[in-house]
């Protein structure tokens, strides 16, 4: 099986190119944005599985350069997946739980709702998926949580909750979390195990990572407990969201029917985060 993953500099694409040997062109072997450089690749990798990682990840940034971001995640994506879609390869694409918000939901989302992204990244996100069907209808869409893991493996690579927790506690800095926001936070190395699965999975739209019933802020104050910290450096924010608050948590479901499973984010969080600080 021959593996290609666009992105591979990235944070979840070198962990996923490490893990399953996958063949891994740097941007200017392959620019997504380029249709030619992406067809050229493809003639000459020949890939049978596509996972593709390539975007622009800073939810922030997709805001203040809408223009720019769509280029790279909206016709990026539809490159990748007509170059999949012509050749019969499976594509593995990433999506985001950031499609959920804004569509009022209040329970854990379903991959069947109907959707309103309120930010600029969930909407390129949504019309990735849809391009991403429309040219490879073969396509695996992986609506992913935010990820983390205890290192980091480039200088350049962006940070994750993790590490911004680890360093904190370390320090003794103050830690401020959200009361209106509901996400899952999910361990990166078990999205890339479950990839295996992923590889059989039939076309569609799955939620991928762990599950959350806790705000963001009672998550934080639980693992500090279950990890036997104080919450002296922990407060509330109560401005973020407070005004539209912000529900994407994800209903995992339809992946567990497939045989995927991810241990609910507070217990994972305790289990990594102990076994790495403490041991
Ligand atoms: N990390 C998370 O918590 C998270 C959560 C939800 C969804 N996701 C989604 O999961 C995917 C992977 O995220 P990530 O965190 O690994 O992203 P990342 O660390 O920001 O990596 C993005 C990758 O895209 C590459 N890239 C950017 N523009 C490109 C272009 N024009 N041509 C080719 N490559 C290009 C970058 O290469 P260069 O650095 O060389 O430009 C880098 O390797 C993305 O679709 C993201 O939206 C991530």
């Amino acid at each position: 099986m021959r593996l290609l993953i666009t992105g591979g500099s990235g944070f979840f694409g070198s962990r996923i190119g490490e893990a399953y040997q996958g063949i891994c062109p740097g941007h200017d072997e392959m620019d997504i944005i380029d249709r030619e450089s992406v067809e050229e690749a493809f003639e000459k990798i020949k890939p049978d599985i596509v996972v593709h990682c390539a975007a622009a990840s800073d939810v922030g940034w997709c805001g203040r350069n809408p223009e720019e971001s769509w280029k790279m995640n909206v016709e990026g994506t539809e490159n990748i997946a007509r170059a999949c879609g012509k050749r019969g390869v499976k594509l593995i694409s990433c999506s985001s739980d950031q499609v959920y918000f804004g569509n009022g939901q209040k329970e854990a989302h379903k991959e069947t709702e109907e959707l309103f992204p309120a930010n600029e990244y969930g909407r390129q996100k949504l019309e990735a998926e849809r391009r991403s069907f429309l040219y490879c209808k073969d396509s695996i869409i992986l609506r992913l949580s935010w990820m983390y893991d205890t290192e980091k493996r480039m200088e350049k690579e962006h940070g994750n909750f993790m590490l911004a927790f680890m360093e904190a506690v370390k320090e003794g800095k103050a830690m401020s979390y959200p009361v209106h926001d509901y996400r899952g936070i999910t361990d990166v190395r078990l999205a890339v195990d479950n990839l295996e699965k992923v590889f059989e999975l039939p076309a569609g739209i799955y939620n991928y990572g762990s599950e959350n019933n806790y705000s963001s802020y009672e998550t934080v104050y639980r693992l500090l407990e279950k990890s036997g910290l104080q919450h002296g450096q922990l407060s509330k924010n109560e401005e973020a969201f407070a005004a539209d608050p912000r529900n994407i948590r994800m209903d995992m479901g339809k992946l567990r029917e497939h045989g995927i499973e991810f241990p609910d984010t507070l217990n994972r969080l305790a289990e990594v985060f102990i076994q790495s600080f403490f041991l």
